[in-house]
This record gives structure tokens, C-alpha cells and sequence, in this order.
């Protein structure tokens, strides 16, 4: 299979009907506004391949890791993963970038018409200064640009560090492992 070509085109690598997306903590939206109020703010922008280094980097994160549901990846695998998203119509896959620096990323999985599992990753050297938060808000305003109002978190018990996150985002628990926001 041949990597190289990235099978995405111009208007996928944008969030909504913008090539980027700032988001702030009093954006209106169907999701509500997120409840933190966070002096960071960061912009989402859709991934591509030349993420790829980035994306292994925090998929293989120890911290990152613990907290997964699935393996580890391998290079291989990870190739093929990021491949396989970005030609997947149901999946968005962002990066959050604080100015130039990009410090996390989101994916968004459809599973309903306007419902959408949601996973995060903030960078490592970027954690405990509110980017997750900020991303969270993000999140908010270019979700129903997709025309996704409800999002479902799948959270590790262990993991509580995320846990609180979205708890403080406004996200209920609605059954163990599991917090969900929107309508
Ligand atoms: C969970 C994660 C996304 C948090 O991102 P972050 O940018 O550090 O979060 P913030 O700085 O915005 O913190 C917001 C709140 O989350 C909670 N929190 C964040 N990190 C925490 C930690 N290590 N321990 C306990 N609470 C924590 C706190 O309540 C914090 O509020 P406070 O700083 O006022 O106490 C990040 O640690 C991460 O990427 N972890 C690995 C991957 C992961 O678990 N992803 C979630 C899968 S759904």
C-alpha cells in the first residue's frame, strides 16, 4: 500500500467553513458553552500527513498509552492508522495548535447522525496549563460545523486526570466509563 499519497482533500483538512478555528470559552453552540473559563484559547486545524511524526509521538506517550483502550502502535501501524483516518468520511481528526506550536489533538468518530464519540491528547510538555480545556471549548464550536451536537466520551476509571476535565466541560456521566454532552 502507498502511503504517501494522502487520500484528503482541501476542504477536509478544514474545521468547518474555515481553514482555522478559534474558539472562545463563550462560543455559542448547540454544545453549550464549555463552563471553564480558560485564559488559553487554541486554534484546530485538520490534520494531514506531515503530522504523522507529531501524532506517533503522542500516541506512544507512556501517560497517553496507560490511558488507551487499544495497543500501543507501531511505526507500521501507525502509518496505516493515519492513512486509513485520513480517508475516513466518518472520522476528523485535528490538531490543536497554540499560535504555530501544536500542543494536542481530537478525534471525532460519527456514530449516529449527529452523535460523535470524542477522544483527546494534549502534548506532554503542554499538560496542567489549561490546552485540554481549551481544546474542549474548541471542540464545541467545529463539532456541529460537522453537523455533530452530542459527544460521547469513553474514559478509562483510572483515568482521572480526564475524568475531571470533562466533567468540568460539562460533560455527565451517563453510565460507568462513560460522560456524554449535547442533545
Ligand atoms: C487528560 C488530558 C487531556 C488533560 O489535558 P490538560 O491540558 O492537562 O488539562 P487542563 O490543563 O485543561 O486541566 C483541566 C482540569 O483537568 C484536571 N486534570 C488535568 N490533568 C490532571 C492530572 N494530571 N491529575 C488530576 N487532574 C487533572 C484538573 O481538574 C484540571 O483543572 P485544574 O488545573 O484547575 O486542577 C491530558 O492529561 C492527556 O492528554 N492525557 C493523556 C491522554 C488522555 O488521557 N486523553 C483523554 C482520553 S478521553
Amino acid at each position: 500500500m502507498d502511503h504517501r499519497v494522502p487520500v484528503v482533500s482541501a476542504a477536509d483538512r478544514e474545521v468547518g467553513d474555515a481553514p482555522r478555528l478559534r474558539a472562545a470559552p463563550d462560543v455559542r453552540s448547540p454544545l453549550g458553552a464549555c463552563p471553564m473559563t480558560t485564559a488559553r484559547a487554541v486554534t484546530l486545524r485538520g490534520a494531514g500527513p506531515e503530522d504523522a511524526a507529531f501524532l506517533f509521538r503522542l500516541r506512544t506517550d507512556p501517560v497517553t498509552a496507560a490511558m488507551s483502550f487499544g495497543p500501543v502502535p507501531t511505526a507500521e501501524g501507525h502509518a496505516v492508522w493515519l492513512h486509513d483516518t485520513l480517508a475516513n468520511p466518518e472520522r476528523r481528526l485535528w490538531i490543536a495548535e497554540d499560535g504555530e506550536t501544536p500542543v494536542g489533538v481530537v478525534r471525532l468518530d460519527r456514530v449516529a447522525t449527529t452523535a460523535a464519540t470524542v477522544n483527546i491528547t494534549v502534548a506532554p510538555e503542554a499538560r496542567r496549563m489549561g490546552v485540554g480545556t481549551a481544546m474542549l471549548a474548541a471542540i464545541d464550536a467545529a463539532a456541529p460545523v460537522w453537523g455533530v451536537t452530542h459527544l460521547v466520551a469513553e474514559i478509562l476509571p483510572t483515568n482521572e486526570a480526564s475524568q475531571r476535565l470533562f466533567a468540568q466541560a460539562g460533560y455527565t456521566r451517563t453510565r460507568p466509563g462513560v460522560w456524554e454532552k449535547g442533545r
